[in-house]
């Protein structure tokens, strides 16, 4: 997922080229008609050990690390990306203010300490990401991108006392991830509505989910997993129309599943698993046409599970084992399905003891492989059955036929006695 791999040439074309750069440090197109990168900028640039031979607008170095406006005399830069940096750089306040044109500033791999960024430069931001790179980062030094639409943290610690330090006055905000950064506190109540995606996984955020979080009706992707949230699934989380992935996994979440959660019609991703959720599995999932990942794996849910086999075998994943009160109707789902939960007996409860636990979680290629039949169909079903009834009823026709056999021979025999001696009827 992380473009994670940039780094490595352009870093070597920099320890290549930085000596050369040195030396040849005025634009190098200076005589060409066509507008080059201002001179502060190509300092700047040079500074953070960015090749500048050639222009770095005309010919940008390894994967875009650089973008240009077309602006004269000058051009300057919108965009810069800076990765799998050398142990020796360090970013310095005169340099960031020379590249306060940048809407977009990204560090990958990239350990570098922070430095106060000048005001032109944080507001000009819309896009800042620090992947597994600034160090000694704060929720008051982010705070300061107040136009940003886009902010990506992850694998770098926030020292923050909570995530609405950070965010609570970035109203244009469409993409968040703060994704194991080790930020503690509540999830903010307040939003701003631009937002589709929202990542925040992998933090000690605690607390419950808060209800407004439903109001935020482009919310596309909602990834809170991995925390210490606790409290109930907000009832009306069925309002978030335009979620199409959904995580709350690795939590303290409790009560039982909202039937409201099956009203999201763009669902494909859905993960409750290790929370402590109980109460039955609504009904009503097996209605979500567009599911592909289903996981409600290890929770304390109870009673028959509502999935049948035509559902289950539609999904790319789907966890349920982890469940000891739950079981599977074993009539509408073969033995052989590996679910990792007990099949049910006729009051819907687990036949005891559960299954081995020879596959901690099953996975659809386990159903869909040549043990398991095609299932769904009830005539496809009852195939099944017959076929496993085939052997009895050969043994009983074999039976059957052997005794009619015997019995033709024994009244064939009397038969013929009886003809010659004229068998007591004469
Ligand atoms: C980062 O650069 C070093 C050279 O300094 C190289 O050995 C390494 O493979 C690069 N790593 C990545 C992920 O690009
Ligand atoms: C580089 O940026 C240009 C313009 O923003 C874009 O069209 C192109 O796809 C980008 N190339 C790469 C490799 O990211
Ligand atoms: C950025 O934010 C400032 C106030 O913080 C505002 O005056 C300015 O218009 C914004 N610029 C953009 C491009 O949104
Ligand atoms: C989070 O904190 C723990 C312990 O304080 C530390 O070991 C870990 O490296 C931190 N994580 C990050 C991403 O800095
Ligand atoms: C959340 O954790 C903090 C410590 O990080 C604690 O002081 C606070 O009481 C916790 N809040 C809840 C609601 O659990
Ligand atoms: C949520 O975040 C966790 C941890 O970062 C990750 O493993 C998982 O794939 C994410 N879920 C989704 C739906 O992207
Ligand atoms: C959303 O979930 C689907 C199905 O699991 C997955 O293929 C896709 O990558 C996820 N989207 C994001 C942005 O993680
Ligand atoms: C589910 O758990 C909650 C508290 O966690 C409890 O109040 C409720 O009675 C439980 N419901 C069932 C059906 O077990
Ligand atoms: C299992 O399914 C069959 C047929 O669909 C139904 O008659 C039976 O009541 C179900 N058993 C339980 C325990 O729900
Ligand atoms: C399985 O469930 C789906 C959705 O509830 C339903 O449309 C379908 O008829 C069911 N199939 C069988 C064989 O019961």
């Amino acid at each position: 997922m992380r473009p994670s791999t940039t780094g490595s040439l352009l870093l070597l074309r920099i320890v290549l080229l930085y000596s050369a750069a040195v030396v040849v440090s005025q634009p190098a197109n200076a005589a060409s008609t066509s507008s080059t990168l201002d001179p502060k900028q190509v300092r700047a640039l040079q500074s953070l050990y960015i090749p500048t031979t050639h222009d770095p607008c005309t010919q940008p170095s390894f994967h875009n690390a650089t973008v240009c406006d077309n602006g004269t005399p000058f051009r300057h830069l919108l965009s810069l990306r800076l990765s799998n940096c050398s142990e020796d750089l360090s970013l310095s306040t005169t340099a960031l203010s020379s590249l306060s044109t940048l809407t977009s500033l990204s560090f990958v791999d990239c350990h570098v300490p922070i430095v106060h960024f000048p005001t032109s430069l944080s507001i000009n931001l819309l896009s800042f990401t620090s992947i597994n790179s600034l160090q000694r980062l704060t929720g008051v030094f982010l705070s300061r991108f107040s136009n940003l639409t886009e902010l990506d943290i992850s694998g770098d610690s926030i020292k923050a006392s909570g995530i609405h330090i950070i965010t609570s006055n970035m109203k244009s905000l469409n993409t968040l991830t703060l994704s194991n950064t080790n930020l503690t506190g509540l999830i903010p109540k307040h939003w701003y509505p631009k937002l589709s995606h929202m990542d925040l996984s992998e933090n000690k955020l605690n607390g419950t989910i808060p209800t407004s979080l439903t109001l935020l009706e482009n919310l596309r992707f909602l990834n809170l997993s991995s925390n210490q949230l606790t409290g109930e699934i907000p009832s009306t989380i069925g309002d978030l129309i335009s979620l199409q992935n959904l995580s709350l996994s690795s939590n303290s979440l409790s009560g039982s599943i909202p039937g409201s959660i099956s009203t999201i019609s763009r669902l494909v991703h859905l993960d409750l698993g290790s929370n402590q959720l109980n109460g039955t599995i609504p009904r009503s999932i097996n209605e979500m046409k567009g599911l592909k990942y289903l996981n409600l794996e290890n929770n304390n849910f109870h009673g028959v599970m509502p999935f049948n086999a035509s559902f289950i075998k539609k999904l790319t994943v789907f966890k349920i084992n982890g469940n000891d009160n739950l079981c599977y109707n074993h009539s509408s789902i073969s033995k052989k399905a590996k679910l990792g939960i007990a099949p049910c007996d006729k009051h819907g409860l687990p036949i005891l003891p559960p299954p081995a636990a020879d596959e901690p979680s099953s996975s659809v290629d386990d159903l869909s492989s040549g043990d398991y039949d095609d299932g769904g169909d009830s005539g496809k079903k009852k195939k099944g059955d017959d076929s496993d009834h085939g052997p009895n009823k050969v043994v009983l026709g074999v039976a059957i036929g052997l005794s009619a056999v015997v019995f033709l021979i024994i009244f064939l025999i009397i038969l013929s006695k009886c003809g010659g001696r004229c068998c007591g009827c004469c």
